[in-house]
């Protein structure tokens, strides 16, 4: 019985862990709430300073990406700091570029790609949410 205990604590332990990471498999977002954009890719950001958008790309960050990219934004040095992301039409696009293809170099996947999983408007809503936390340089 004590052992059987022990071992429960433990899969209880590391699900947190993980949970406090993000989900190891992309979700999809919720974007209710946000004006729908129609199926033709965007090539700026629809809801910059929109709080929903801000509000829901936080979450869908902490889901999809934290586990990478950091918690809050604030890379670990696995993958870049998003916070220093160009905040204009340039970051707009590769942005979209990344987050809709991933990043695979020599066969290796560093990245996951997020089309078909992640909306439209949960991706432009990710993108809300790291322009508001953005650092100018
Ligand atoms: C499995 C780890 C992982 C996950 C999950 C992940 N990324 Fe990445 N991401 C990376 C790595 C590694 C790179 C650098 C790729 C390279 O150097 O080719 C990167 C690069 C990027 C870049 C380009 C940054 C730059 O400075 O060039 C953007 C933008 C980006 N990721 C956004 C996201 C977003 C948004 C999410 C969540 C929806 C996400 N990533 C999820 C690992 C990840």
């Amino acid at each position: 019985m004590k052992k059987l205990h022990t071992l429960g604590l433990m899969a209880l332990l590391s699900t947190t862990l993980v949970f406090s990471h993000g989900n190891v498999t992309p979700q999809p977002v919720d974007t209710k709430g946000l004006a729908p954009l129609g199926t033709a890719w965007l090539e700026t950001n629809p809801y910059v300073g929109n709080e929903t958008a801000i509000e829901i790309g936080k979450h869908a960050y902490a889901e999809n990406c934290a586990r990478c990219h950091g918690l809050e934004v604030v890379s670990g040095g696995v993958a870049p700091d998003l916070r220093y992301l160009d905040p204009g039409v340039e970051g707009d696009q590769w942005f979209m570029e990344r987050i809709r293809g991933g990043a695979v170099r020599n066969g290796n996947v560093y990245m996951p790609k997020f089309e078909g999983i992640i909306s439209q408007e949960g991706m432009w809503a990710i993108r809300s949410y790291l322009f508001s936390v953005k650092i100018d340089h």
